[in-house]
């Protein structure tokens, strides 16, 4: 048996069972004797069952009796050898878990195991095929078990610009499944699920996450077992035939990472220390930036962009990010994609005067590129049609006029490789947009199977290579906003664009949501137009800066078009949040339940706390008008609960300070308890306020 402790968890494993169970995940249990937990746990036989208890162990088998979905799914030509069962050949103990290897002689596969306890639970697993025909792999999805006390479900639902909606359900019997089929991590089913004790909140409650950390098809299955057992399964989602393992070969599924803790909140925070432990090159403190395209689209001018650029930078922008539109015959987005070459029709001097002017005003240079698509209508589609992923002979279902790259095909691996090699050679960038814009529909690789699989490794694989050729240069992950958004891009990037919609409003759901999975130094927030592209909503300047400087803040506006006021006030947003971005970007992300009164929420409130908890930053918004006439009380748990705080309104920019307790001082235990009356505030506005402890 192997006891791991980790922050605030412990997990108990026992490797007899030869593919390792988890027996135990969840609150530190001091000094124990493990074994004395499969004791109390054991389930007697019941009539109408199996003469056995099978285990729900990290790949429950159904070869063992297990009656659920098992973990590894496969067989060999005919049929054979689909229902494995392996018994252990070793396990080592590791710094922080153990690797346990496991074999079936009979089906001649082999499965190693790491399971570890750091940041967050990690599993990953491996199958080896050790027989002298191809296996057919179907799924290797690792478990997770829950307790039985578990029966709630928070999932994420989303679409294009609305990504990351929470969704709170009963889990009394049955499945929930979610499956993604979109190439990407997708809008629609984000590999993330939270299950808990029942009415589990942001601070009370026990809570479990589990993330598959992948960027390609994945499925989640959660189920509750007739017998009372619970458990969920995160793997990728391979179309059929997609994988066959030749003698000799493995494949590693992608990692799945639980994380434990009492509240929704304190169970976010082991995500958020995963994410922050695998950067290795962000920038500190995080440059504010300016994006082109909400300000100028396709529509690239020299001088306006020049003109841009100075303006942001006299407003305190320190990052300049060119977006869609300076390459090839893009013009609009019908063409060009894969011709990474700068368009000499709308820059006849190159990229350079523009870089230079940008670079002269103090900021860094950002570009945006879509490496892994390809417009029909371009010179590389016209020289290699045989590099898209489609399925022969049939018609190619178009996403926004493109096709997906065949980049598991190296020749197409090695010409973008080079185009963008040379662009970042070429030219002084330090920062680039990476985008992917649609959907696999129908790829197939070289085989003649599908594709996405390996699209996925190659994706990572190109990422890798220029991340590697080119240390200094930071990556942001983009698709359509926040359709590729997981801890294993998050691995080679150091920002994602959450989403595509800067409307305020929207966002501040969009961005609770995200803050479930990354901290906030990752989640890339623009403060758009006043009205919204995506939605038509009008907010004012302190609203949509309120919302965005709880992220990695950006300006996705024409700057040029404001007066003089609407600059100022701009100017006064960004130094506001450069003020507070040191807290913002190390401390501890901190949600609030909301009042429901049996309704929507009228109002939320989120901040985040430093790790010694003399400083916090928090946020109370009203998203709409709610029954009563002023909103609850906001009560602040989670801060130290001895220490008197100081608790100011920051003004925001163009607003008046409205709140009459400005200036009082609490103890954490007041702030807890009976918190703080807050003031009538009209919809879609909100208030900041900062506490500092005496
Ligand atoms: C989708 C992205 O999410 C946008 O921010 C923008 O970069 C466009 N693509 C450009 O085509």
């Amino acid at each position: 048996m192997f006891h791991l402790r980790g922050v605030d968890t412990d997990v108990v494993i026992d490797e007899s069972t030869g593919v390792p169970t988890i027996v135990y995940w969840g609150a530190p249990l001091g000094d124990i004797d493990p074994s004395s937990i499969v004791q109390a746990l054991a389930r007697p036989v019941q009539p109408g069952s199996l003469d056995t208890v099978a285990p729900l162990s990290v790949l429950p088998e159904h070869g063992a009796g297990f009656q659920g979905r098992p973990g590894l799914t496969g067989s060999r030509q005919g049929g054979r050898h689909w229902s494995p069962r392996f018994e252990l050949a070793r396990a080592t103990q590791l710094v922080t878990g153990v690797h346990v290897e496991a074999i079936d002689p009979i089906a001649q596969l082999r499965l190693d195991c790491v399971i570890t306890l750091g940041d967050a639970l990690s599993v990953r697993c491996t199958l080896t095929n050790e027989g002298a025909t191809r296996y057919l792999l179907h799924a290797l999805h690792p478990t997770l078990p829950l307790p039985a006390h578990a029966v709630e479900l928070l999932t994420f639902d989303g679409r294009w610009t609305r990504e990351f909606h929470p969704v709170r359900r009963e889990w009394g019997s049955g499945v929930f499944l979610s499956e993604n089929r979109a190439g990407r991590t997708s809008h629609e089913h984000m590999p993330l699920l939270y299950a808990g004790s029942g009415g589990f909140g942001e601070w009370h409650g026990e809570v479990w996450g589990v993330h598959l950390a992948w960027s390609g098809n994945h499925a989640l299955h959660a189920e509750a077992m007739p017998d009372g057992r619970r458990y969920v399964q995160a793997g990728e989602l391979l179309h059929p035939g997609e994988l066959c393992l030749e003698p000799g070969q493995s494949y590693t599924a992608p990692t799945v990472l639980g994380t434990y803790g009492c509240g929704l909140t304190p169970a976010s925070w082991g995500y958020h220390r995963y994410a922050r432990h695998q950067q290795t090159r962000q920038q500190s403190p995080r440059p504010v930036l300016l994006n082109t395209w909400e300000a100028v689209y396709f529509h690239h001018d020299m001088d306006r962009l020049k003109g841009l650029a100075s303006t942001a930078a006299a407003l305190g922008v320190e990052r300049f990010v060119l977006d869609d539109g300076w390459f090839g015959s893009r013009r609009d987005d019908t063409s060009g994609l894969g011709d990474w070459e700068v368009s000499a029709a709308v820059y006849p001097d190159g990229l350079t005067p523009l870089i230079e002017h940008v670079r002269g005003l103090g900021m860094e240079f950002g570009i945006w590129v879509e490496p892994e698509m390809v417009n029909p209508d371009s010179d590389l589609y016209r020289a290699h049609p045989e590099w898209a992923l489609t399925t022969d002979g049939y018609e190619p279902v178009l996403a926004r006029n493109q096709l997906v790259l065949d980049l598991a095909n190296e020749g197409a691996f090695q010409h973008v490789f080079g185009q963008l090699d040379a662009l970042l050679r070429d030219h002084d960038v330090q920062y680039v947009k990476w985008d992917m814009n649609r959907a696999h529909t129908q790829g197939s690789g070289s085989r003649g199977a599908a594709g996405s699989h390996f699209q996925t490794l190659a994706f990572y694989r190109l990422l890798d290579a220029l991340r590697a050729a080119h240390s200094t240069v930071e990556f942001e992950s983009c698709s359509s906003g926040g359709g590729r958004i997981d801890l294993e891009v998050l691995r080679r990037a150091e920002r994602v664009w959450t989403s595509d919609c800067n409307d305020a409003l929207e966002r501040q759901t969009i961005q609770r949501g995200a803050s479930m999975l990354i901290p906030p130094e990752l989640m890339g927030a623009h403060i758009g137009p006043t009205r919204s592209h995506t939605t038509g909503r009008v907010h004012s300047l302190a609203f949509r800066a309120l919302t965005a400087m709880f992220g990695h803040l950006g300006v996705e506006w024409n700057v040029l078009d404001l007066g003089d006021s609407e600059r100022a006030q701009l100017a006064e947003a960004i130094a506001l949040h450069q003020r507070f971005r040191d807290l913002l970007h190390s401390g501890d992300t901190v949600r609030f339940d909301p009042v429901l009164n049996g309704q929507e929420a009228a109002s939320h409130a989120h901040g985040v706390y430093s790790r010694d908890r003399r400083e916090a930053l928090v946020a109370h918004v009203q998203l709409a008008s709610g029954m009563s006439l002023l909103p609850p009380p906001l009560r602040l748990p989670g801060l130290d609960p001895a220490a008197s705080y100081r608790i100011d309104q920051v003004p925001l920019p163009g607003a008046q300070a409205v709140w009459q307790h400005s200036g009082i001082e609490l103890t954490g235990t007041q702030l807890a308890h009976h918190g703080l009356q807050l003031p009538r505030l009209h919809p879609e506005s909100g208030l900041l306020l900062h506490l500092t402890a005496i």
